[in-house]
Parts: structure tokens; C-alpha cells; sequence
């Protein structure tokens, strides 16, 4: 009796620090989408931290966030000096999108599929980086593909992609594209642990046009 008294207290204490670390909205769309999400936790402030070290505060051209969930990589963008006008967020869920406004009411964030990212953006804007969250291994393989055209589309030839991956050997949506990881790190304090890429689309630019794709 004992043993079920102190099993069931356990499992309030975990349940109590999940619904500390991961706001309600997250696990509504954690349940009704699971796919478009792919992930159990918002990022950790670690892993929004070792993303946004990836970007120079000092460059001036864009940086796009994709994916943004509940603002975790956004925040630390603007905490590693990302100046707001340089920064254009895009989220497809519009719950997510009302909670981002409400939070950073100062940020360009853009209720869109990240399939359609040329759109937009203005034209003749240099894109020196895309920050993702996205989760391109379990997005469908169209979809993932279509994005990552997108990327080598819209990347200057030193500007430089950014994307978690919880598969810390080489995750499948990278035969997908050529693009060149050019910098990587785990990140353990994250639920579970990431590893942080950088990629360089440099030799992979495309005179194709850009396929159809499916939604999310
Ligand atoms: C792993 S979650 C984001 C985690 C986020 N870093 C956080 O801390 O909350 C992935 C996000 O990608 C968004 N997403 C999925 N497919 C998308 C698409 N095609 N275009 C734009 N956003 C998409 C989901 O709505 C979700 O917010």
C-alpha cells in the first residue's frame, strides 16, 4: 500500500514539473499533431542558447526563425543581441502564433508553412541565416524536401542554416540535400539531447524551380 502511496506521489511530482517546463498549449499540439511538433518538451534554454551562438549580432542581414514553437529559440536570439528588425519568426500552428505575438509584440512573426518561406521574405533581402526547429524527420518527405529548397534558395553563399536534430547519428531528411554541416555539438541539457548543426548551402544552389509540396 505503502509502495502505491509513494509510486503515485512520484508520478505527481513528474507530472507537476512537466506542466511547469511545458505550457498547456504545447501539449494540445503535442496531442492533436504530433508529427508537425516532434518534439515532447519546448526547447531547454541550453539548447536555445548553443543555437542562437551560431548567429553574428553584428551582421545585418535577415535572420529567419522557423518553427518557433513557444519562443524558447526566439528569446535567446534577442538575448544574444539579434536587433528585432533583423529577425522574421515563422510558425504554421496559430495557436503558437497568437502566444508569440502576445510575447514579442516588437518581432516580425509570420502565421505560414515554412514550404512557402520565399514569400516571405522581401525580395532583394539578404538572408544571412535560417534558425530551425522544425522537425524535418518527421514532417512528410515532400514537405521536408520542399523546405529545404527553400533554404538553398534563399541563403547567401556564406549565410548558414541552424537545426536540432534528437537523432544524434545523422538524421534521414540530410539525403535530402548536399548541404555541407559545417559545426556540431550535443547539447545533453535537453529533454532528450540534441545535437545542434550547422549547414552550409554554398555549393548547392539551384536554377530549378521549386517543387510542389505538401502541408504539414
Ligand atoms: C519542436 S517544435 C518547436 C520547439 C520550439 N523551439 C519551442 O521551444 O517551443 C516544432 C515547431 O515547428 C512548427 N512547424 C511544423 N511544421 C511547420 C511548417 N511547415 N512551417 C512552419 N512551422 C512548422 C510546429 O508548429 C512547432 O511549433
Amino acid at each position: 500500500m505503502m509502495h502505491r502511496v509513494l509510486r503515485l506521489g512520484r508520478t505527481r511530482q513528474v507530472s507537476d514539473y512537466l506542466r511547469k517546463i511545458v505550457p498547456g498549449v504545447f501539449l494540445q499540439e503535442l496531442c492533436s499533431r504530433p508529427g508537425a511538433i516532434g518534439a515532447i518538451c519546448p526547447s531547454s534554454p541550453f539548447l536555445a542558447r548553443q543555437m542562437a551562438r551560431q548567429i553574428d549580432p553584428g551582421a545585418d542581414g535577415l535572420v529567419i526563425e522557423l518553427g518557433a514553437g513557444t519562443g524558447a529559440i526566439t528569446q535567446a536570439l534577442l538575448r544574444r543581441g539579434i536587433a528585432p528588425q533583423r529577425l522574421l519568426v515563422v510558425e504554421h500552428c496559430p495557436a503558437f502564433v497568437a502566444r508569440l505575438r502576445k510575447r514579442y509584440p516588437q518581432l516580425n512573426i509570420v502565421h505560414g508553412n515554412a514550404a512557402d518561406l520565399g514569400q516571405f521574405v522581401p525580395q532583394g533581402q539578404r538572408v544571412d541565416a535560417i534558425v530551425s526547429s522544425l522537425p524535418l524527420c518527421s514532417l512528410p518527405e515532400p514537405l521536408a524536401q520542399a523546405i529545404l529548397q527553400q533554404w538553398q534558395h534563399l541563403l547567401h553563399d556564406h549565410g548558414i542554416a541552424v537545426q536540432f536534430t534528437y537523432n544524434l547519428r545523422r538524421p534521414k531528411w540530410r539525403n535530402f540535400t548536399a548541404a555541407r554541416q559545417t559545426a556540431s555539438r550535443i547539447v545533453w541539457a535537453n529533454l532528450p539531447p540534441a545535437s545542434v548543426g550547422t549547414y552550409s548551402f554554398k555549393t548547392e544552389k539551384l536554377a530549378a524551380p521549386l517543387h510542389e509540396h505538401a502541408t504539414p
